[in-house]
Order: structure tokens, then C-alpha cells, then sequence
């Protein structure tokens, strides 16, 4: 029974960070001609309000992208994102926040294909209605880290699997980590990002050993900190690796999770990181 639902934490500084890598991949990919097929393995519903009473509970997104709205000295990737949002705000109020396939149909082009994968039942109701007349769109409500593999290789041989789940199970992060690993050895030309958060010291040492384990070479580690944990502080930072990354996006992150990490954080010790965990 799955309880969590994304619409209580849309636009978060999580969100933002996860948000930036999402963009800065999917330009980069979509300069070449040649068809590419976007794959989100936990899709989310696509929208959010964040004047519902999902986003209103904890107002995650007052300390997120909230923070960034009026930011006029943004670095590249940054100012490319926010672009995106402002797009969908008409006005100078902020009262939507978009989710990963969003974003993602921006910049894909018509002959682009996007499978999106959600499981609960409101959510992927919400995504359905969302993409009912994009035909490039196609919604599954599925097992992401089992199905996505079906879908691989992708015809187009070139291609995102973004894969964002919400850890709300014991061994999600394993599964994660093997679901990509398994992905990578059907598609290993393909970028993958997989995101975390960090709820505790040991998380980002547990998820790179795992990462090791698969033998996966190529991978870039983003990460950001907002906060230094405290008891009550739950998640103080988050981060993205990247597998196959485009050659710009070390030197795009170089520019942005310092940018980020000033603009959201929440105490003095806000901090980023890019570092290459595995190359040739
Ligand atoms: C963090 S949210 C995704 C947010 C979205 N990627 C975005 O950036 O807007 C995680 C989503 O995964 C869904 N979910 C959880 N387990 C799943 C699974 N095994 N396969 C597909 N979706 C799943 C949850 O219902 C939730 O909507």
C-alpha cells in the first residue's frame, strides 16, 4: 500500500535540484536530430497545486523553488529551469508546480516518445488526464523498476531513464540500484539519474557502495545540502547520480549546486557536491 504521495512535498528544494539535472540531460540530448525516448520510471501526477491542501500542509516548497522565483542572477541551467516554471505560471504569482514528465515533454521534440510509469491510483489517473492528447506520451500504471526493463533497449537506441522513487520500502534503495543496474545491462548506451535523499550520515555511503558493487562505470554523483542534520531536521539534502552523463553536465553542476546551495540553504553548513564516482 503505497501512502506517499508527492503533491505534500511539490517544489522543494529536492525537487529544484532533481529538477535542474532533469533539464540540463534532456537539453543536451534533445540537440542532436535524432529521436530519443524519455523513460520515467515513478512519474509522479505530472502537476501540482501548490495552493492545495497537499502543498499547503507543510509548504515545502516556500523553502524550494520559492526561494529561486524572483532570482534574476541565476546561472545557465538554473535560469533554463526556472524559464520552464515561469512558462507554466503566467503571471507573477507561482501557484503550479510541474513534476519530471512535465518538464520533460517541454523539450522533447514530436517525433520523441516518453513512458511514464506510476503506480498509485490517483496519481497516474492525474497523468493520464494530464498527457490524454500528447502522443508521444504513454502513462503505464506499473512496477517502474521492473518495467521499465521491458522497455529497453528502446528503439530509438538513445535515451533518459529517469528514475525517482519515494524510499517508502524497506530495500528501496538496493532494488533502485539493481533495477538500474539491470536496466544498464540491456541499454548500457543510455543515461540514467537516479535520485536519493539524504536522511542521515551513512546514506551517501551506502548508496555509492552499492553503486560499486554493480561494476557500473561512468557515473557522476551530484549532491546538495541544505541543513546539517538535526533530530527534527528529516531531509537536510539530496542528490542525483548519473550514469553515461553528457561531457557538458559536470561543468553545467560545477555552475548550478553552488548557485543552489546559497540560494536554499537553510543554515551555514548548505553544501555541494560533483564528483566522478566511476570512469572508464
Ligand atoms: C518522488 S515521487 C515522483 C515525482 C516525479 N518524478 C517528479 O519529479 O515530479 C515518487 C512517485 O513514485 C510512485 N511510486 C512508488 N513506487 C513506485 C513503483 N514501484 N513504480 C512506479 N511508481 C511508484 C509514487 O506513487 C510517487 O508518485
Amino acid at each position: 500500500m503505497l501512502s506517499y504521495r508527492h503533491a505534500y512535498h511539490a517544489g522543494n528544494f529536492a525537487d529544484v535540484m532533481k529538477h535542474v539535472v532533469l533539464t540540463a540531460i534532456l537539453r543536451y540530448l534533445a540537440k542532436k536530430d535524432a529521436a530519443l525516448c524519455y523513460v520515467d520510471t515513478h512519474a509522479g501526477a505530472g502537476m501540482y497545486k501548490l495552493d492545495s491542501t497537499y502543498a499547503r500542509k507543510n509548504a515545502e516548497h516556500n523553502e524550494g523553488i520559492a526561494r529561486l522565483w524572483q532570482a534574476t542572477d541565476a546561472p545557465a541551467p538554473v535560469a533554463d529551469y526556472l524559464g520552464l516554471v515561469r512558462r507554466l505560471n503566467i503571471g507573477s504569482e507561482l501557484k503550479l508546480y510541474p513534476g519530471s514528465p512535465w518538464f520533460a515533454a517541454q523539450i522533447l521534440r514530436p517525433a520523441d516518445r516518453m513512458m511514464l510509469c506510476e503506480l498509485h491510483g490517483s496519481d497516474i489517473s492525474l497523468l493520464e488526464t494530464q498527457f490524454a492528447t500528447d502522443r508521444r506520451a504513454h502513462c503505464y500504471q506499473e512496477n517502474g523498476y521492473q518495467f521499465a526493463q521491458s522497455l529497453l533497449p528502446p528503439r530509438e537506441r538513445r535515451g533518459l531513464i529517469f528514475m525517482d522513487p519515494s524510499y517508502e520500502l524497506r530495500g528501496e534503495y538496493e532494488t533502485a540500484v539493481s533495477s538500474i543496474a539491470a536496466m544498464h545491462r540491456r541499454f548500457a548506451t543510455g543515461v540514467y539519474a537516479l535520485w536519493y535523499p539524504v536522511l542521515n550520515e551513512h546514506q551517501p555511503g551506502t548508496i555509492e557502495k552499492l553503486f560499486a558493487e554493480t561494476g557500473v562505470r561512468k557515473v557522476l554523483h551530484l549532491a546538495l545540502r541544505v541543513a546539517a542534520r538535526s533530530p527534527q531536521s528529516g531531509m537536510y539534502g539530496c542528490g542525483v547520480i548519473v550514469i553515461n552523463p553528457p561531457w557538458t553536465l559536470r561543468e553545467e553542476m560545477s555552475l548550478a549546486l553552488p548557485w543552489l546551495a546559497e540560494a536554499l540553504a537553510l543554515d551555514a553548513s548548505a553544501s555541494f557536491l560533483v564528483e566522478q564516482w566511476a570512469d572508464e
